[in-house]
């Protein structure tokens, strides 16, 4: 789960190439590399920890001809300089970055170790480095070297490629992890996405899967595994992309969070115009012919999928929600006509990839709902949602949440042409405000009392249930308190054991169905000592509540006060003095399964 980035011919390369990096550090960022090719030199700079400590190694000149680069998240070997892209081959003829995961790297490895290679670090890039070497020395055609490395291997792989004998051009391959080409004037940029590269060009040009490129300062040459050439095909991608601007906030996260009201009303006003809803008729038939809806997610997008599941099942629609990396391996299609709903902010999430194919194979229908036009997962399902969130840059996904859950609350709404739905994310909008205006102060403080706690307990039935998930994932994330979410009714059956005196125990009380059974569970964990604090509805308040909002219609928990739990998690974090919009261990977009 990394981010590659490669240019040639490029002005200023070494601050292109950087600035590249800047932009993928989402994909990971514990160490980082670079090689910047001159007067027929490769120069290697690699250095654990975040970009900046790798600028800090790096030398005043930019006059560089061409250079790969790399950020890493690490899957094999530890976080160190040894490990770090871009890696050697044995005899140092091959460099290369990759993005992407090698499953059959040991055995590759235990096979080049006996005809007589070694290896300097622990990642399974320096095996497919080597491979190449090797193939390299029986076929002198670099490509087909390269294709008999790629046929070798197993599992997902993006790479740029410098020979050392040959400092003119980067050769580039892919199988499912993700790469996009620039076509500049006098100069080629390649990236894991398009951001790094469409400040420069907006000639894109995506590889496909088992393609390889041949990459010279004027020419982009694409080749099958055959080696027959294959024409190019431009893509377009959304100059939104480069908005990566924190517009005086001290954090995306913050800015994010702030932004959740102009997201809910911007998809009202792209789903809902002049008194209809607009979502994509033949999308709409789909759905309407189906009779099982799968749900498919990972951590936050799974959250979402839950409450979407609700919807459906309220319009009547058998739903279920699975996640990703569980039914990548127990796949099951319910109902005679099933249709799958893959929820995906970044729309590149491998596990979700890894489903897509089991699914198309099914031939069964998707749609992903998803913040990122062009994705590998916009391109391969049958249809889209987009969410117009904006670029979320902080790991902690906030407004892109309640984007996907407002976009299946006006979906599920379209089925039954039910216009009140305006009216109700009008209202929740009204509470967003309301809670940035009015009750920030008072999660600062309960984020002040909370901070220093080894675990925080939510609580929550029905909507309210659904939404403590996300609540406590958000919190654990980027403050790394231990937290669990418990269905109030489950209480008894286990986790009471947890409940002691101090614990603090953090309460919704905002579904009316459910309201008067979570003021059961609240008296039981009072009992056994708990600091409690409820977060209410006027309507189902009572006097010691935290946080009392006005009423909303409860279906819309996870839209109207989602906010109270992303401030909360934000400000634990920020009075922690952690790294709120880049926690460890995580990365904005998942990669690798
Ligand atoms: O891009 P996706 O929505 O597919 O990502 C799924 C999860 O990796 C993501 O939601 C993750 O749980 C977030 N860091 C949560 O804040």
């Amino acid at each position: 789960m990394c981010g590659i980035v490669g240019g040639i011919g490029k002005e200023h390369l070494k601050d292109v190439l950087i600035g590249g990096l800047k932009d993928l550090d989402y994909r990971g960022y514990d160490s980082a590399g670079i090689a910047l090719v001159n007067e027929s030199k490769i120069n290697l700079y690699r250095a654990v920890g975040t970009i900046s400590h790798l600028e800090e190694k790096l030398p005043q000149e930019d006059d560089y001809f061409m250079g790969i680069a790399h950020t890493r998240w690490a899957t094999h070997g530890v976080p160190s300089v040894k490990n770090c892209h871009p890696v050697a081959s044995y005899n140092k003829k091959v460099y290369l970055v990759h993005n992407g995961v090698i499953e059959n790297y040991l055995e590759l490895k235990s096979s080049l170790l006996k005809s007589g290679y070694s290896f300097r670090g622990d990642t399974d890039s320096e095996v497919v480095a080597t491979l190449i070497e090797k193939y390299s020395k029986s076929y002198k055609n670099r490509l087909k070297a390269i294709t008999k490395a790629m046929n070798a291997l197993v599992g997902s792989f993006a790479l740029i490629i410098i020979f050392e004998d040959d400092l003119n051009t980067l050769y580039t391959a892919k199988r499912s992890s993700p790469m996009i080409l620039g076509e500049g004037d006098g100069f080629n940029l390649i990236a894991s996405d398009a951001v790094p590269i469409i400040k420069y060009t907006d000639k894109l040009i995506e590889l496909n899967d088992d393609q390889l490129a041949v990459v010279k300062k004027d020419s982009i040459n694409i080749y099958d595994m055959d080696l027959d050439e294959v024409s190019k095909i431009y893509t377009h991608k959304d100059p939104e992309l480069l908005q990566k601007d924190l517009n005086g906030y001290p954090h995306f996260m913050l800015k994010e969070i702030e932004e959740i009201e102009s997201v809910v009303r911007k998809l009202m006003l792209t789903y809902y115009q002049e008194g209809s809803f607009t979502f994509d008729e033949e999308m709409i038939k789909a759905i309407k012919r189906a009779d099982h809806i799968i749900f498919i997610a990972c951590g936050t997008s799974y959250h979402a999928s839950l409450v979407g599941a609700r919807y459906f099942r309220h319009v009547g629609k058998e739903a279920s929600v699975y996640i990703a990396s569980e039914w990548a391996f127990y796949p099951v299609f319910p109902g005679r006509r099933p249709l799958v709903i893959m929820l995906s902010q970044s729309g590149e999430t491998a596990d979700l990839i890894h489903c897509l194919k089991t699914v198309t194979e099914n031939d069964v229908r998707s749609i992903v709902v998803t913040n990122t036009k062009g994705s590998t997962l916009e391109r391969g399902c049958d249809f889209s949602i987009l969410l117009n969130a904006g670029l979320e840059v902080s790991v902690a996904s906030t407004k892109a949440y309640v984007a996907q859950v407002t976009a299946l609350a006006l979906l599920t709404n379209t089925l039954q042409n039910r216009r009140k739905i305006v009216k109700d994310l009008d209202k929740c909008c009204q509470i967003i405000s309301y809670i940035r205006n009015n009750v920030k102060e008072r999660i600062e403080e309960m984020a002040n009392e909370l901070k220093d706690k080894k675990d925080v307990f939510f609580l929550g039935r029905g909507y309210d249930y659904d939404f403590s998930l996300e609540a406590s994932l958000k919190l654990k994330e980027i403050s790394y308190i231990h937290s669990e979410a418990i269905a109030g009714g489950e209480l008894k059956h286990g986790p009471i054991a947890l409940i002691e005196k101090g614990t603090p125990v953090i309460v919704f009380v905002t579904d009316d169905v459910t309201a008067s059974s979570m003021r059961g569970n609240i008296q039981e964990v009072k009992a056994r000592g708990a600091d409690v604090y409820v977060i209410s509805t006027k309507s189902l308040s009572q006097e010691g509540d935290f946080i009392v909002i006005e009423d909303y219609d409860r279906y819309l928990s996870s839209v109207a006060i989602s906010s109270i739990a992303f401030y909360f998690a934000y400000y634990v974090s920020l009075f922690k003095g952690l790294n709120v919009d880049k926690p460890r261990n995580l990365a904005k977009a998942v990669t690798v399964e």
